[in-house]
């Protein structure tokens, strides 16, 4: 098995983000070959200000490091410091119908939010086909957002044999049922496009005002509540032990429950979970260079793979 994913590094990691990639990315480094990286170009479809993105690199990276990758045992990587994977980009465009990255969700929703439509908006899953396929990955740990672009990654590195022969392996996306959409404070998929995040690092007083402003009905305390529709309870389950979540299910069922307290018991979950990611942040970013030189050292070995799979399909194709 080897394993590959990537995260953006525009704007700051959250719940969603923890819960559904990073988390299952960090368990899954003990179960074969592990790569993930900070994926810089993605982050381009967004226009992001030039520095601001080289400083969010490092930053993501730190927080990457903080939720428990060992890079004694992962390929950590940054990705722009593989520009083969702009390369076979292209190939890959190449081999892709325009009507498969039409049926994309992820770009309809963002157009339907109202952002700008680029063409590397549009044309992203290519961009991460060819992370997955360079890599020659065969699982990609990611939330249930992303399994479309997993699936079309699978489908052109389909075609791309079909019409060059076997080269590029098939992925597979793996999601986790019980966080494969996290909810925001508005009850919709927790994302940093949408303005509902609950970030995993930050200041506890804003943190707990976060927490505190998840939507929730207008029931009074002593009316029983429905938790499976609840955005509390939905978070709540994601730190809570399974005997912990039947007793919060059964106060929510019994009324008597303010939608308050409720806030506050979880909050001071989430705090006291995240409180040796939190330490463990704070000693990696005190030592300055570390994270580049983790990221530069992670760099060489992706190009390396990322350079031998370009090889291969260089000469397929016809080039060179
Ligand atoms: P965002 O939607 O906030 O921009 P990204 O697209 O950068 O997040 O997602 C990074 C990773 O986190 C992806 O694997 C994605 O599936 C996962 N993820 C993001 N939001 C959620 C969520 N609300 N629930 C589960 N997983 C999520
Ligand atoms: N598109 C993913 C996201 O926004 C990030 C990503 C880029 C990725 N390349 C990838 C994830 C390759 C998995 C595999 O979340």
């Amino acid at each position: 098995m080897r394993v590959l994913s990537g995260i953006q590094p525009t704007g700051f990691p959250h719940l969603g983000n923890y819960f559904g990639m990073m988390k299952p990315s960090v368990e899954l480094q003990n179960a074969g070959e592990a790569f993930y990286f900070i994926a810089d170009y993605h982050s381009l479809t967004t226009s992001p200000e030039p520095q601001e993105l080289r400083r969010r690199v490092i930053e993501t990276a730190t927080d990457f490091l903080a939720c428990g990758l060992d890079v004694s045992k992962t390929v950590f990587f940054r990705q722009s410091d593989v520009p083969q994977v702009a390369e076979l980009t292209w190939i890959l465009n190449c081999v892709t119908p325009v009507g498969l990255l039409e049926r994309c969700h992820s770009y309809k929703d963002k157009i339907a939010h109202g952002k700008p439509a680029n063409n590397g908006l549009f044309s992203y899953p290519v961009l991460m086909a060819s992370d997955i396929l360079i890599c020659k990955s065969t699982t990609v740990p990611v939330g249930k957002d992303q399994k479309q672009h997993v699936e079309v990654a699978r489908d052109i590195a389909q075609r791309f044999n079909n019409q060059y022969g076997e080269i590029l392996v098939l992925p597979s996306p793996m999601i986790r049922d019980e966080v494969a959409i996290v909810p925001g404070t508005d009850g919709q998929k927790m994302s940093k496009s949408y303005g509902n995040t609950i970030e995993i690092f930050g200041e506890e007083k804003k943190l707990r005002k976060k927490f505190m402003s998840i939507i929730t009905d207008s029931k009074p305390v002593e009316e029983a509540k429905d938790p499976e529709t609840c955005p509390v309870f939905a978070l709540y389950k994601l730190f809570a032990t399974p005997a912990q979540v039947e007793e919060m299910a059964g106060r929510f069922r019994a009324g008597g429950l303010a939608y308050g307290v409720a806030k506050q018991e979880l909050f001071e979950m989430f705090w006291t979970q995240f409180a040796p990611l939190r330490q463990r942040r704070g000693e990696i970013a005190a030592d300055s260079g570390y994270v580049e030189s983790v990221l530069k050292a992670g760099g060489e070995k992706a190009r390396a793979i990322a350079e031998t799979t370009m090889a291969e399909v260089r000469h397929a194709v016809g080039l060179r």
